[in-house]
């Protein structure tokens, strides 16, 4: 097989990518490692930046998003007998939209279905090569047992943080940073309306927990738990106490609303940088290069802004022959990853609780300063409501 970009992975990074370079009428071939219906429904994300939705809107990939997805223009911040909202459009000019991954997921795959895109499903063993040359190739098997070899211009590495694309990038050309943070989330997705309009980001001496949701009838939320916790020992009942009391139920006349759990999971939190994004005809995109541990809400937005940067860059260099957006592409994308790490870092310091009582003297103040202070909320706002996409 030939194309002009090689893509690995089928998750918002690679579908994005492929969706935007045919819009410049580039050719690429995808390769994911999943079956069509387990990407589909992977629960992830569900917030999208305003400039996230702005770029879905300009490649004609807003309508079911505008249709069926809510604005929020802010969040709620709290700790124990206090919530305050903070206004993103009042604050930054800014909101967010609240739209699962699935859905994005979904959206990308209808559009690259009906444009005839080639994406190869369910493939083992992917492989790249010879990416010291300007020939590089990735080869895989495909579900039939074929094994196949798919020469590219240029391979473009969207998979995700365990995917090949990182690891083909010999140590000596690249520099890594990493975080393991001592606390991870317990993830349910339940059949139940929303308690709140808008998320809750509650700090509580037993620990973080977030209120967020996917539909009118559909909540996520989220406890902040021990690294490695089985999840067996959550019961259901067990979970939507605790989510109660730190979620503050009966303060204030605020309910918490149970219903019946759906889907439950423990998340890993992390940060991850790798630089440069690029190795010579490799680039990397989304996760692959970055990682960022979930509370500010920025992993997909970061996925979607690197294809915005990229797929311009590389039609330039693939069409006129013209490098210059392709050689900034690692520095330009870097600069937004680097802030949206920080403030997912600043999001998980902020309200991840250790049993340190001097850090939560910290904390409850830097809530306090960040609730009450117009200089303190315009920062939070500007940077959760989302930098534009070339910041
Ligand atoms: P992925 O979605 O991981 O896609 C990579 C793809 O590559 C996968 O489909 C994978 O199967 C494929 N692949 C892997 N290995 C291979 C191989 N060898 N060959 C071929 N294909 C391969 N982000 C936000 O912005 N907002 C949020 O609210 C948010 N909440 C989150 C909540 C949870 C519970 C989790 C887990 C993540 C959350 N994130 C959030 C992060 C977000 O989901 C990721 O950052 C996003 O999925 C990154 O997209 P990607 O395309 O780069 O990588
Ligand atoms: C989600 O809805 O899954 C979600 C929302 C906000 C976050 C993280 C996850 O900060």
């Amino acid at each position: 097989m030939r194309t002009q970009v090689a893509i690995i992975g089928a998750g918002p990074a690679g579908l994005l990518l492929s969706h935007l370079l045919a819009q410049d009428g580039i050719e690429s071939i995808i390769v994911e490692t999943r079956s069509r219906e387990y990407v589909e429904s992977r629960i992830r994300a569900g917030i999208l930046e305003s400039s996230t939705v702005e770029l879905l809107d300009d490649v004609g990939l807003g309508e079911r998003l505008h249709r069926e997805g809510e604005e929020h223009r802010g969040i709620y911040l709290q700790w124990p007998q206090e919530r305050h909202h903070l206004d993103f459009l009042d604050l930054a000019g800014r909101s967010v939209w609240v739209y699962g991954q699935t859905e994005m997921t979904k959206d990308l795959g209808r559009a690259r279905n009906a444009a005839a895109q080639q994406i190869v499903y369910e493939v083992t063993d992917t492989a790249l090569h010879d990416l010291t040359t300007e020939r590089p190739y990735v080869t895989f098997w495909d579900i039939d047992g074929h094994d196949l070899r798919l020469d590219a211009d240029v391979v473009v590495g969207c998979d995700g943080s365990f995917g090949p694309s990182r690891a083909a990038v010999p140590d000596a050309a690249k520099q890594t940073w990493e975080r393991t943070y001592p606390y991870a989330w317990l993830g349910i997705l339940a059949d139940v309306a929303p308690s709140t309009n808008e998320l809750i980001y509650a700090w509580h001496p037993d620990g973080f927990a977030l209120h967020s949701m996917r539909s009118p009838t559909v909540s996520r939320l989220y406890l902040q738990v021990e690294p490695g916790t089985d999840i067996a020992q959550w019961s259901d009942e067990r979970i939507w106490d605790a989510l109660a009391v730190r979620l503050g139920h009966g303060q204030h006349g605020w309910k918490l609303t149970p219903g019946p759990i759906i889907d439950k999971s423990v998340l890993p939190m992390h940060s991850f940088v790798m630089a440069p994004m690029r190795y010579g005809p490799l680039f990397l995109a989304g996760d692959a290069a970055h990682i960022v541990p979930p509370t500010g809400a920025k992993g997909l937005n970061l996925a979607v802004a690197d294809v915005g940067l990229l797929a311009p860059a590389l039609t330039a260099m693939l069409r006129g022959k013209d490098t210059r957006l392709a050689d900034a592409y690692s520095a330009t994308a870097l600069r937004r990853v680097w802030r949206c790490t920080h403030f997912s870092w600043w999001m998980t310091t902020m309200f991840h609780t250790s049993r340190d009582p001097f850090d939560a003297q910290l904390q409850l103040s830097q809530l306090q300063w960040v609730a009450n202070s117009e200089a303190g909320a315009t920062g939070l706002a500007e940077n959760y409501a989302g930098l534009p996409i070339g910041f």
